[in-house]
Protein backbone atom coordinates (compact mmCIF):
# COMPACT_ATOMS: atom_id res chain seq x y z
CA UNK A 1 0.00 0.00 0.00
CA UNK A 2 1.41 3.45 -0.69
CA UNK A 3 0.34 6.67 0.86
CA UNK A 4 -0.42 10.15 -0.41
CA UNK A 5 -0.54 9.12 -4.16
CA UNK A 6 -1.03 12.08 -6.71
CA UNK A 7 -4.03 11.00 -8.80
CA UNK A 8 -4.27 13.83 -11.43
CA UNK A 9 -2.88 11.28 -14.04
CA UNK A 10 -5.70 9.07 -13.49
CA UNK A 11 -8.55 10.84 -13.60
CA UNK A 12 -9.61 12.29 -17.24
CA UNK A 13 -10.61 15.67 -15.72
CA UNK A 14 -7.18 16.09 -15.01
CA UNK A 15 -7.92 16.82 -11.05
CA UNK A 16 -4.84 17.70 -8.53
CA UNK A 17 -6.25 15.14 -5.06
CA UNK A 18 -4.48 12.66 -3.63
CA UNK A 19 -5.30 9.40 -2.52
CA UNK A 20 -4.27 8.77 1.36
CA UNK A 21 -3.67 4.99 0.58
CA UNK A 22 -3.53 3.82 -2.89
CA UNK A 23 -2.86 -0.05 -4.35
CA UNK A 24 -2.40 -1.37 -7.57
CA UNK A 25 -4.19 -4.62 -7.82
CA UNK A 26 -2.85 -7.36 -11.03
CA UNK A 27 -4.55 -9.86 -9.37
CA UNK A 28 -7.61 -11.70 -7.73
CA UNK A 29 -4.78 -13.69 -5.64
CA UNK A 30 -3.48 -10.11 -4.51
CA UNK A 31 -6.54 -7.96 -3.93
CA UNK A 32 -7.51 -11.34 -1.63
CA UNK A 33 -4.31 -10.48 0.20
CA UNK A 34 -4.69 -7.16 0.78
CA UNK A 35 -7.78 -7.74 1.90
CA UNK A 36 -6.56 -10.17 4.66
CA UNK A 37 -3.74 -8.36 5.66
CA UNK A 38 -4.06 -4.71 5.55
CA UNK A 39 -7.69 -4.17 6.71
CA UNK A 40 -8.59 -1.74 4.19
CA UNK A 41 -8.85 2.33 5.78
CA UNK A 42 -12.69 2.61 4.34
CA UNK A 43 -14.44 4.14 1.95
CA UNK A 44 -12.60 1.55 -0.81
CA UNK A 45 -13.18 3.20 -4.41
CA UNK A 46 -11.69 0.81 -7.51
CA UNK A 47 -10.15 3.61 -10.12
CA UNK A 48 -10.53 2.31 -13.26
CA UNK A 49 -9.46 4.46 -16.13
CA UNK A 50 -10.81 7.57 -13.80
CA UNK A 51 -13.32 8.93 -16.75
CA UNK A 52 -16.26 8.82 -14.40
CA UNK A 53 -15.42 10.60 -11.22
CA UNK A 54 -15.28 13.94 -9.96
CA UNK A 55 -13.03 14.16 -6.96
CA UNK A 56 -13.68 17.91 -5.07
CA UNK A 57 -11.18 16.99 -2.41
CA UNK A 58 -8.33 14.49 -1.27
CA UNK A 59 -9.50 10.93 -1.05
CA UNK A 60 -9.49 9.86 2.48
CA UNK A 61 -9.66 6.35 2.12
CA UNK A 62 -8.08 3.50 -0.24
CA UNK A 63 -7.66 3.86 -3.73
CA UNK A 64 -7.64 0.45 -5.77
CA UNK A 65 -6.59 0.91 -9.03
CA UNK A 66 -7.62 -2.01 -11.24
CA UNK A 67 -4.79 -3.21 -13.46
CA UNK A 68 -6.02 -6.96 -13.37
CA UNK A 69 -4.95 -7.40 -17.38
CA UNK A 70 -6.87 -11.10 -18.80
CA UNK A 71 -8.18 -11.74 -22.27
CA UNK A 72 -9.55 -15.41 -22.69
CA UNK A 73 -12.16 -17.19 -25.35
CA UNK A 74 -13.94 -19.77 -22.55
CA UNK A 75 -16.23 -21.46 -25.22
CA UNK A 76 -16.51 -20.80 -29.05
CA UNK A 77 -19.50 -22.15 -31.29
CA UNK A 78 -20.38 -21.40 -35.09
CA UNK A 79 -22.32 -18.53 -34.26
CA UNK A 80 -20.67 -17.13 -30.98
CA UNK A 81 -18.03 -16.03 -28.96
CA UNK A 82 -17.68 -16.00 -25.01
CA UNK A 83 -14.66 -14.41 -23.18
CA UNK A 84 -13.28 -13.47 -20.35
CA UNK A 85 -12.12 -10.24 -20.34
CA UNK A 86 -9.91 -8.73 -17.16
CA UNK A 87 -11.34 -5.44 -15.33
CA UNK A 88 -7.78 -3.41 -15.95
CA UNK A 89 -8.02 -3.93 -19.55
CA UNK A 90 -8.93 -0.73 -21.57
CA UNK A 91 -12.38 -0.65 -22.99
CA UNK A 92 -11.29 0.57 -26.31
CA UNK A 93 -8.71 -1.59 -27.15
CA UNK A 94 -10.72 -4.44 -26.42
CA UNK A 95 -13.09 -3.21 -29.05
CA UNK A 96 -11.02 -2.82 -31.64
CA UNK A 97 -9.38 -6.55 -30.75
CA UNK A 98 -13.16 -7.95 -31.03
CA UNK A 99 -13.88 -5.80 -33.81
CA UNK A 100 -10.54 -7.10 -35.54
CA UNK A 101 -12.03 -10.76 -34.92
CA UNK A 102 -14.82 -10.34 -37.02
CA UNK A 103 -16.67 -10.48 -33.50
CA UNK A 104 -20.03 -8.02 -33.10
CA UNK A 105 -21.62 -6.98 -30.25
CA UNK A 106 -19.43 -4.15 -29.02
CA UNK A 107 -18.49 -1.96 -32.12
CA UNK A 108 -21.23 0.57 -31.40
CA UNK A 109 -19.81 1.37 -28.09
CA UNK A 110 -16.14 2.05 -29.19
CA UNK A 111 -14.33 4.76 -28.23
CA UNK A 112 -16.14 4.93 -24.58
CA UNK A 113 -13.05 5.75 -22.18
CA UNK A 114 -12.27 3.64 -18.90
CA UNK A 115 -11.74 0.34 -18.91
CA UNK A 116 -13.21 -3.59 -18.73
CA UNK A 117 -14.34 -3.29 -15.10
CA UNK A 118 -16.02 -0.02 -15.20
CA UNK A 119 -18.03 -1.13 -18.00
CA UNK A 120 -20.92 -2.58 -16.20
CA UNK A 121 -21.26 -0.44 -13.54
CA UNK A 122 -22.91 1.97 -15.36
CA UNK A 123 -24.38 -0.03 -18.42
CA UNK A 124 -22.23 1.80 -21.03
CA UNK A 125 -23.96 2.69 -23.97
CA UNK A 126 -23.86 4.71 -27.30
CA UNK A 127 -25.10 4.88 -30.79
CA UNK A 128 -28.22 2.67 -29.72
CA UNK A 129 -26.42 -0.28 -27.77
CA UNK A 130 -25.61 -0.96 -24.12
CA UNK A 131 -22.98 -3.21 -22.59
CA UNK A 132 -25.57 -5.52 -20.69
CA UNK A 133 -26.72 -6.76 -24.57
CA UNK A 134 -23.88 -8.75 -24.75
CA UNK A 135 -22.85 -9.16 -20.85
CA UNK A 136 -23.35 -12.47 -19.23
CA UNK A 137 -21.36 -12.46 -15.81
CA UNK A 138 -19.51 -10.41 -13.92
CA UNK A 139 -17.00 -11.78 -11.63
CA UNK A 140 -16.19 -9.69 -8.06
CA UNK A 141 -14.13 -9.40 -4.60
CA UNK A 142 -16.14 -8.75 -1.79
CA UNK A 143 -13.83 -5.77 -0.37
CA UNK A 144 -15.36 -7.04 3.25
CA UNK A 145 -14.60 -10.84 2.87
CA UNK A 146 -12.40 -11.17 -0.26
CA UNK A 147 -14.85 -14.19 -1.62
CA UNK A 148 -15.14 -14.23 -5.13
CA UNK A 149 -18.61 -14.02 -6.23
CA UNK A 150 -20.28 -14.17 -9.63
CA UNK A 151 -23.28 -11.91 -10.81
CA UNK A 152 -25.37 -13.14 -13.59
CA UNK A 153 -27.08 -10.62 -16.36
CA UNK A 154 -30.03 -10.95 -14.25
CA UNK A 155 -28.83 -10.05 -10.73
CA UNK A 156 -27.07 -7.23 -12.32
CA UNK A 157 -30.31 -5.45 -12.51
CA UNK A 158 -28.91 -3.23 -15.17
CA UNK A 159 -31.30 -0.13 -16.29
CA UNK A 160 -30.26 3.11 -18.60
CA UNK A 161 -26.75 4.05 -17.08
CA UNK A 162 -27.58 2.28 -14.02
CA UNK A 163 -27.04 -1.60 -12.25
CA UNK A 164 -26.76 -3.15 -8.17
CA UNK A 165 -22.69 -2.01 -8.35
CA UNK A 166 -23.70 1.75 -8.64
CA UNK A 167 -26.35 0.86 -6.14
CA UNK A 168 -26.47 -1.78 -2.93
CA UNK A 169 -22.93 -2.87 -3.95
CA UNK A 170 -21.02 0.82 -4.32
CA UNK A 171 -18.03 0.55 -2.70
CA UNK A 172 -18.44 -2.66 -1.70
CA UNK A 173 -17.11 -5.17 -4.48
CA UNK A 174 -14.26 -4.90 -6.80
CA UNK A 175 -14.58 -5.91 -10.24
CA UNK A 176 -12.05 -8.38 -11.23
CA UNK A 177 -13.36 -10.12 -14.58
CA UNK A 178 -16.26 -9.56 -17.16
CA UNK A 179 -17.57 -12.23 -19.38
CA UNK A 180 -19.33 -11.48 -22.51
CA UNK A 181 -21.10 -13.17 -25.23
CA UNK A 182 -20.08 -11.99 -29.05
CA UNK A 183 -21.58 -12.94 -32.16
CA UNK A 184 -20.03 -14.44 -35.06
CA UNK A 185 -22.48 -13.68 -37.97
CA UNK A 186 -22.90 -9.99 -36.43
CA UNK A 187 -26.29 -7.83 -37.34
CA UNK A 188 -25.45 -4.54 -38.10
CA UNK A 189 -27.25 -1.76 -35.96
CA UNK A 190 -26.93 1.59 -37.26
CA UNK A 191 -30.24 2.97 -36.36
CA UNK A 192 -28.72 5.87 -34.28
CA UNK A 193 -29.16 9.12 -35.61
CA UNK A 194 -25.57 10.15 -36.89
CA UNK A 195 -24.26 6.39 -38.14
CA UNK A 196 -25.82 6.48 -41.66
CA UNK A 197 -25.47 10.02 -42.40
CA UNK A 198 -21.14 9.35 -41.12
CA UNK A 199 -21.57 6.35 -43.31
CA UNK A 200 -22.78 7.85 -45.95
CA UNK A 201 -19.57 10.40 -46.16
CA UNK A 202 -17.16 7.12 -45.76
CA UNK A 203 -18.96 6.18 -48.87
CA UNK A 204 -19.65 2.72 -47.69
CA UNK A 205 -23.05 0.85 -48.38
CA UNK A 206 -22.56 -2.01 -47.66
CA UNK A 207 -20.82 -2.19 -43.89
CA UNK A 208 -19.53 -4.21 -41.62
CA UNK A 209 -18.76 -4.04 -37.76
CA UNK A 210 -15.41 -2.74 -39.16
CA UNK A 211 -17.07 0.41 -40.67
CA UNK A 212 -19.35 0.77 -37.90
CA UNK A 213 -16.43 0.96 -35.31
CA UNK A 214 -14.77 3.78 -37.72
CA UNK A 215 -17.81 5.48 -37.95
CA UNK A 216 -18.66 5.99 -34.31
CA UNK A 217 -15.42 7.07 -33.91
CA UNK A 218 -15.46 9.44 -36.31
CA UNK A 219 -18.46 10.79 -34.88
CA UNK A 220 -17.10 10.66 -31.10
CA UNK A 221 -13.91 12.72 -32.36
CA UNK A 222 -16.49 15.42 -33.87
CA UNK A 223 -17.92 16.10 -30.91
CA UNK A 224 -16.47 14.50 -27.51
CA UNK A 225 -13.52 16.54 -26.46
CA UNK A 226 -10.40 13.97 -25.75
CA UNK A 227 -9.64 13.93 -22.23
CA UNK A 228 -6.10 14.62 -22.94
CA UNK A 229 -6.41 18.20 -24.35
CA UNK A 230 -9.52 18.91 -22.26
CA UNK A 231 -10.78 17.88 -19.15
CA UNK A 232 -13.65 15.73 -19.03
CA UNK A 233 -15.77 13.02 -17.84
CA UNK A 234 -18.08 12.09 -21.19
CA UNK A 235 -21.73 12.80 -20.56
CA UNK A 236 -21.84 14.89 -16.98
CA UNK A 237 -26.27 14.42 -16.68
CA UNK A 238 -27.60 11.61 -17.79
CA UNK A 239 -30.59 12.20 -20.12
CA UNK A 240 -33.69 12.76 -18.16
CA UNK A 241 -37.13 10.99 -18.28
CA UNK A 242 -40.02 13.07 -18.28
CA UNK A 243 -44.43 12.87 -17.90
CA UNK A 244 -46.00 12.93 -21.56
CA UNK A 245 -47.32 15.99 -20.37
CA UNK A 246 -44.83 17.94 -19.39
CA UNK A 247 -43.28 16.84 -22.69
CA UNK A 248 -46.13 18.15 -24.54
CA UNK A 249 -45.68 21.47 -23.20
CA UNK A 250 -42.15 21.89 -24.25
CA UNK A 251 -42.68 20.29 -28.03
CA UNK A 252 -45.55 23.12 -28.34
CA UNK A 253 -43.06 25.35 -27.98
CA UNK A 254 -39.96 23.51 -29.66
CA UNK A 255 -41.26 21.35 -32.33
CA UNK A 256 -37.64 20.37 -33.26
CA UNK A 257 -37.18 18.59 -29.88
CA UNK A 258 -35.68 15.64 -30.22
CA UNK A 259 -37.30 12.68 -27.91
CA UNK A 260 -37.50 8.57 -27.10
CA UNK A 261 -40.04 6.62 -25.65
CA UNK A 262 -39.74 4.30 -23.22
CA UNK A 263 -41.19 2.44 -20.61
CA UNK A 264 -41.68 5.21 -17.69
CA UNK A 265 -41.98 8.46 -20.18
CA UNK A 266 -40.57 10.22 -22.55
CA UNK A 267 -36.52 10.60 -22.71
CA UNK A 268 -35.12 14.00 -23.83
CA UNK A 269 -31.50 14.90 -24.62
CA UNK A 270 -30.12 16.85 -21.63
CA UNK A 271 -27.54 18.61 -24.14
CA UNK A 272 -30.33 19.87 -25.81
CA UNK A 273 -31.64 21.66 -22.65
CA UNK A 274 -28.34 23.09 -21.75
CA UNK A 275 -28.23 24.38 -25.12
CA UNK A 276 -31.54 25.76 -24.68
CA UNK A 277 -30.18 27.23 -21.48
CA UNK A 278 -27.66 29.27 -23.27
CA UNK A 279 -25.20 27.44 -21.17
CA UNK A 280 -23.73 25.50 -24.28
CA UNK A 281 -19.73 26.51 -25.12
CA UNK A 282 -20.06 29.02 -22.61
CA UNK A 283 -16.95 29.27 -20.46
CA UNK A 284 -17.06 30.70 -16.52
CA UNK A 285 -13.58 30.81 -15.04
CA UNK A 286 -12.11 27.55 -16.04
CA UNK A 287 -15.22 25.17 -16.53
CA UNK A 288 -17.99 25.16 -19.51
CA UNK A 289 -20.51 22.97 -21.17
CA UNK A 290 -18.11 21.50 -24.24
CA UNK A 291 -19.00 23.95 -27.27
CA UNK A 292 -19.57 20.50 -29.98
CA UNK A 293 -21.62 18.46 -27.11
CA UNK A 294 -23.56 20.73 -24.43
CA UNK A 295 -23.92 17.53 -22.05
CA UNK A 296 -19.98 17.09 -21.67
CA UNK A 297 -18.74 19.45 -18.60
CA UNK A 298 -15.21 20.74 -19.72
CA UNK A 299 -11.84 21.78 -17.49
CA UNK A 300 -10.20 24.04 -19.74
CA UNK A 301 -7.29 24.09 -17.68
CA UNK A 302 -6.96 24.76 -13.89
CA UNK A 303 -10.31 24.04 -12.47
CA UNK A 304 -11.05 22.53 -9.42
CA UNK A 305 -12.71 20.02 -8.68
CA UNK A 306 -15.30 22.73 -6.65
CA UNK A 307 -15.48 24.60 -9.40
CA UNK A 308 -16.34 21.79 -11.68
CA UNK A 309 -19.27 20.90 -9.20
CA UNK A 310 -20.35 24.42 -8.68
CA UNK A 311 -20.46 24.67 -12.60
CA UNK A 312 -22.52 21.63 -12.54
CA UNK A 313 -25.53 22.93 -10.04
CA UNK A 314 -25.56 26.09 -11.80
CA UNK A 315 -26.34 24.16 -15.12
CA UNK A 316 -28.80 21.82 -12.47
CA UNK A 317 -30.66 25.15 -11.77
CA UNK A 318 -30.84 27.25 -14.85
CA UNK A 319 -32.27 24.08 -16.75
CA UNK A 320 -35.19 23.63 -14.04
CA UNK A 321 -35.97 27.11 -13.74
CA UNK A 322 -36.54 27.26 -17.93
CA UNK A 323 -38.19 23.44 -17.95
CA UNK A 324 -38.96 22.26 -14.72
CA UNK A 325 -36.89 19.49 -15.15
CA UNK A 326 -34.01 18.15 -13.07
CA UNK A 327 -30.50 16.77 -14.89
CA UNK A 328 -29.44 13.97 -12.12
CA UNK A 329 -25.60 13.66 -12.33
CA UNK A 330 -23.92 10.50 -13.97
CA UNK A 331 -20.73 11.01 -13.02
CA UNK A 332 -19.91 9.89 -9.74
CA UNK A 333 -18.62 12.65 -6.89
CA UNK A 334 -16.24 12.60 -3.88
N1 LIG B 1 -28.40 17.76 -28.51
C1 LIG B 1 -28.45 19.13 -28.63
N2 LIG B 1 -27.38 19.87 -28.25
C2 LIG B 1 -26.26 19.30 -27.74
C3 LIG B 1 -26.20 17.90 -27.59
C4 LIG B 1 -27.29 17.15 -27.99
O1 LIG B 1 -29.45 19.68 -29.10
O2 LIG B 1 -25.34 20.05 -27.41
C5 LIG B 1 -29.55 16.95 -28.95
C6 LIG B 1 -29.68 16.82 -30.44
O3 LIG B 1 -31.04 16.83 -30.75
C7 LIG B 1 -29.15 15.42 -30.72
C8 LIG B 1 -29.57 14.69 -29.46
O4 LIG B 1 -29.46 15.66 -28.43
O5 LIG B 1 -29.72 14.86 -31.84
C9 LIG B 1 -28.72 13.49 -29.13
O6 LIG B 1 -27.35 13.89 -29.03
P1 LIG B 1 -26.18 12.82 -29.06
O7 LIG B 1 -26.37 11.86 -30.18
O8 LIG B 1 -24.89 13.53 -28.99
O9 LIG B 1 -26.45 11.97 -27.74
P2 LIG B 1 -26.83 12.35 -26.25
O10 LIG B 1 -28.20 11.87 -25.97
O11 LIG B 1 -26.53 13.77 -25.97
C10 LIG B 1 -26.07 10.02 -25.33
C11 LIG B 1 -25.13 9.46 -24.32
C12 LIG B 1 -23.70 9.52 -24.83
C13 LIG B 1 -23.61 8.73 -26.11
C14 LIG B 1 -24.60 9.33 -27.12
C15 LIG B 1 -24.69 8.51 -28.39
C16 LIG B 1 -26.17 9.82 -22.17
C17 LIG B 1 -26.11 10.54 -20.86
N3 LIG B 1 -25.25 10.17 -23.07
O12 LIG B 1 -25.79 11.41 -25.45
O13 LIG B 1 -22.88 8.89 -23.85
O14 LIG B 1 -22.31 8.75 -26.64
O15 LIG B 1 -25.93 9.33 -26.55
O16 LIG B 1 -25.35 7.32 -28.12
O17 LIG B 1 -27.02 8.96 -22.34
C18 LIG B 1 -21.43 9.17 -21.99
O18 LIG B 1 -22.20 8.47 -21.36
O19 LIG B 1 -20.39 9.66 -21.46
C19 LIG B 1 -21.74 9.51 -23.38
C20 LIG B 1 -20.98 10.31 -24.10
Amino acid sequence: MEHNVQLKAYNTFGLEVQAANYSVIRSTAQLQQIIAQDKLQLPVFVLGGGSNILFTKDYTGTVLHNQIEHFEIIEETDETVSLRIGGGNNWHQTVLHCVQQGWGGIENLSLIPGSVGAAPIQNIGAYGAELEQVLKQVYCIDLNTGQENTFSHAQCQFGYRDSIFKRQLKGKVFITYVEIQLSKTPKINMEYGDIKAQLEQMQVTLPTISHISKAIVAIRESKLPNPRDLGNCGSFFKNPVISETQFREIQQKHPEIKFFEVSDGIKVPAGWLIEKSGLKGKQIGNVGMHAQQALVLVNYGHASGTELLYHAQLVQTTVFQKFGIHLEMEVNIW
